[in-house]
């Protein structure tokens, strides 16, 4: 019992919000860099490290993997601690006794099984319940084809990834995933050959960009990506801006709710993650960017949303992969009067819950009326409802997404297992508290 109210949190609804802050340093490119320092050789440094569950993860099968890091919170920035990682090259993890745990992150147990797949020894990658339903065919057959051995449960985790000699292959993913790409990148960084991914749909391009940076060189050709096996990485210094998908909370909050004016600054601005402030901006909010000059390789800058008479949203296929972590967010907003209607987005479907469900489900019982497709939904324009209990099924970003929506309704919304926001944004509630006037 005391679990449940422990992770319970009731939002009433009204009033604006306010202020300027920074968030939680970004969570893709944290596994990506510590994947990438792990494999180089040297000490590198990595500040404004994402602090919540999915990147600790990471963290933590790396030390199983023999990597020697520690964690600062005395770092520079508020957004994350500073690590140090000493790398061990290129193929060089050690192999572990028992098995690799990725808890809730689909990011871990993908990119860790491309890195693993050079290495000549067997490891089992496990998850929590939500990331055991996900799909992981994606990943093993390309990493088959190039050699690994890579076993699943009926094609969902655990992973089991006998390392091999690996060739290079030339694939185009039927999906459009930064995890897919990414973990093929980390086999053909080990690959004999160079390997080519030719995406249908361009992804976030964090690895692309942080290769180059530990020393590896990638080829083009168009669109694809090439990269030629057995460069050795340099370890690096590197700081991480904030993540632009847990700034998309307020950014919504704010464009939503009369009275409201949000800044965020050191926010990453890598044009593969920021559709959402086109689609603020095109329903009529009002949203500055102000990027900063900087030769990292990640862009980042300061954005100010604030509130504006907003027209309804409609999103279709060809914006789902740039807002895909940023949909739940959207959806939210639908509540706050104008409707939303979404479509081509059945990879909502394989996220850490069904995305598509969770939300249609939760909020209708926040009293909206809502229908479901298999690609997506439609949240119809109406009077503020009233609110109701939802339920986050495990996921981060479904707890978040409730908590948005609920500030527009007439009466309190009570979401069950809220501390699930500890996956990317530990502290995000008492933010929202800090933000909100009434
Ligand atoms: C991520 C890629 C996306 C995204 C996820 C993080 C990444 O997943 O939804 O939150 O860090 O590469 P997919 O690759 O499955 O699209």
């Amino acid at each position: 019992m005391d679990d449940i109210k422990a992770t319970t949190t009731t939002i009433d609804p009204g009033g604006y919000i306010s202020g300027s802050l920074h968030v939680p340093g970004d969570k893709s490119i944290s596994h990506r860099y510590a994947i990438l320092a792990a494999l180089a050789e040297g000490e590198s440094e990595l500040q404004g490290y994402a602090p919540g569950a999915d990147c600790d993860s990471t963290l933590r099968c790396l030390r199983q993997l023999g990597i020697s890091l520690e964690s600062s919170t005395d770092s520079p920035t508020d957004q994350g601690a500073t690590i140090t990682i000493a790398g061990s090259g290129l193929k060089g993890f050690a192999s572990v006794n028992g098995s690799l745990d990725a808890g809730n992150s689909g990011t871990t147990m993908r990119l860790m099984a491309g890195a693993l797949a050079a290495h000549s020894f067997t490891t089992t990658v496990t998850g929590d319940q939500s990331l055991s339903r996900r799909p992981m065919q994606r990943i093993v057959a390309p990493l088959q084809a190039m050699g690994a051995q890579v076993e699943t449960h009926k094609g969902c985790p655990p992973l089991t990834i006998t390392g091999r000699s690996l060739e290079a292959i030339d694939y185009t993913p039927p999906m459009a995933s930064a995890q897919v790409k990414s973990a093929i990148l980390l086999a053909g960084l080990q690959a004999n050959g160079t390997t080519w991914i030719r995406e249908p749909v361009q992804t976030r391009d964090h690895t692309e960009r942080a290769l180059p940076i530990f020393g590896v060189n990638l080829v083009r050709e168009g669109q694809a990506v090439g990269i030629v096996g057995g460069q050795q990485l340099v370890a690096t210094s590197l700081a991480i801006p904030g993540d632009f998908s847990s700034a998309a909370f307020w950014f919504v909050a704010a464009a939503a709710l009369p009275g409201s004016v949000i800044q965020v600054s050191y926010v990453g601005l890598n044009p593969t993650r920021t559709r959402l402030l086109d689609v603020l901006q095109g329903i009529g909010a009002r949203v500055a960017i102000e990027p900063a000059e900087t030769t990292s390789p990640e862009p980042y800058g300061t954005v100010t949303v604030s509130h504006a008479e907003l027209y309804p949203i409609i999103v279709n296929g060809t914006d789902v992969p740039a807002l895909i972590d940023e949909l739940p967010a959207l959806a939210a907003l639908g509540l706050h009067g104008q409707g939303f209607r979404l479509n081509g987005a059945s990879e909502l479907r394989t996220k850490e819950s069904d995305r598509i469900e969770v939300l249609v489900s939760g909020l209708r019982h926040m009293g909206a009326e809502v229908d479901e497709f298999p690609d997506g939904f439609e949240v119809y324009a109406q009077d503020p409802p009233s609110g109701g209990i939802v339920d986050a099924a495990g996921d981060h970003r479904m707890a978040m997404a409730f908590a948005i929506a609920a500030l527009g309704l007439t009466g309190p919304t009570v979401i069950k297992n809220s501390d699930v926001v500890n996956v990317s944004y530990p502290g995000f509630f008492d933010t929202l508290n800090l933000l909100r006037h009434r």
